[in-house]
């Protein structure tokens, strides 16, 4: 046993000194050597080390805000020069997991990437701060960010979880239930002005009431169904309220209905009967005629959410289903709970009224 220790930390010191060749070539290595045998995993040249923390585990924001990720690094004992520290920030979608560069910056430059450019930038208000500052947040940006300080070989890291707050729904494909593979989920939320739902964000609408016989896609690739009241068709009366999974599901052979998740939007969501009930092609050219578009399921949502959108006639939406917001439950207008009443998908010569969206409020 002890050898292969031994054998195991020469390796470790072996492959730790070629990284420190290739680092810095021209530098003794004995201090590092002895350091690294301490077994503390601390590097450093003076007896400072680099600390990196994070004073919010997660962050809450709302679509097209802004999001504050907190980040500091600090030395001990404390510096008396400044030296030169690399700060990364990447991003962990829920969706694939995989890393995304964010920002990079060294001093006062740094540089942005893909989607992020132009909307985020590091705060830098006090030494040592390495906030990121985040702008025009989009639904799905929600996901662990990871804050990276790097200083010669001293490397450490946090993270901030970012979620985003909104609505989510259950979606269901127009020829019905469980006919969505997990692309085929991800697009038709992405259709209907929305994002695949995480799990937080599914379990927080299930402590908010919702109830959901029929298990949907989250963004993680897991199948799962949100139940506030035990029924008979839902597993039955002696299972105890809660979100129940399936756990995760082959992405491309398995169907079922998906969560999808919007936020606040800005624009408005209205409901319009020009002259007579219409069917679907003349519904959408009434909302054109009216200068806006015939809205989208997640638009119908996020107005009912966010802007208290009530009223008690069903309306086309974009994807040829007709619906009604109601928060204010009264006779007439459906169940005693709030909430978006569906009448499915009508064959499209159906006569309705139409929900419109605007995108800027006049
Ligand atoms: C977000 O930040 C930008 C620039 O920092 C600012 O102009 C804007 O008003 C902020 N938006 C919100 C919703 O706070
Ligand atoms: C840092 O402090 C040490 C001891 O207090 C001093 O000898 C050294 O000159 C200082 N270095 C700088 C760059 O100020
Ligand atoms: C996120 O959403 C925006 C706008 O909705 C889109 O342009 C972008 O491609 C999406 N990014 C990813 C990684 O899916
Ligand atoms: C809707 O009515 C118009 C006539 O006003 C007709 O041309 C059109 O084909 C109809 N569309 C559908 C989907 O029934």
């Amino acid at each position: 046993m002890v050898c292969c220790i031994q054998a195991l930390l020469m390796l470790g010191v072996q492959l730790a000194l070629t990284d420190w060749a290739l680092a810095v070539p021209s530098t003794p290595t004995r201090f590092f050597y002895h350091d690294y045998l301490n077994g503390k995993g601390k590097i450093n040249f003076n007896g400072e080390k680099l600390h990196v923390d994070s004073a919010q585990p997660s962050v809450f924001a709302v679509r097209g805000g802004n999001a504050t990720l907190p980040c500091r690094f600090w030395y001990e004992p404390e510096l008396n020069s400044s030296r030169e520290v690399r700060v990364k920030w990447s991003w962990y979608p829920v969706v694939g997991e995989h890393e995304t560069d964010v920002l990079v910056a060294i001093g006062s430059r740094s540089r942005s990437f893909g989607d992020f450019r132009g909307r985020v930038q590091l705060r830098q208000d006090f030494p040592g701060d390495a906030t990121l500052m985040m702008t025009e947040l989009q639904l799905n940006d929600s996901g662990r960010y990871v804050c990276e300080l790097v200083d010669g070989l001293e490397d450490k890291s946090t993270s901030v979880k970012l979620e985003l707050r909104g609505v989510v729904f259950p979606y269901q494909h127009p020829r019905g239930r469980y006919h969505l593979s997990f692309l085929g989920a991800q697009q038709a939320c992405e259709e209907q002005d929305s994002t695949l739902a995480t799990f937080t964000q599914l379990f927080q609408s299930w402590k908010e009431g919702l109830h959901w016989c029929n298990a949907g896609w989250l963004a993680d690739g897991t199948v799962q169904y949100p139940i506030t009241r035990p029924r008979m068709p839902c597993g039955g009366h002696g299972l105890a309220p809660g979100v129940r999974s399936y756990g995760r599901r082959e992405l491309h052979l398995h169907r079922f209905d998906v969560f999808c998740f919007s936020s606040a939007l800005p624009g408005k969501v209205y409901y319009l009967q020009p002259y007579d009930k219409m069917n679907l092609t003349e519904a959408r050219q009434a909302c054109v005629e009216n200068g806006a578009e015939i809205a989208k399921v997640g638009q119908l949502f996020s107005a009912w959410k966010f802007s208290g959108l009530d009223h008690c006639d069903a309306g086309w939406l974009a994807d040829g289903s007709v619906r009604y917001p109601i928060t204010r439950p009264r006779r007439n207008c459906g169940p005693s709970e709030p909430g978006v009443r569906s009448f499915g998908f009508p064959p499209p010569q159906h006569k309705h009224g139409v929900y419109c969206y605007k995108a800027e409020d006049e």
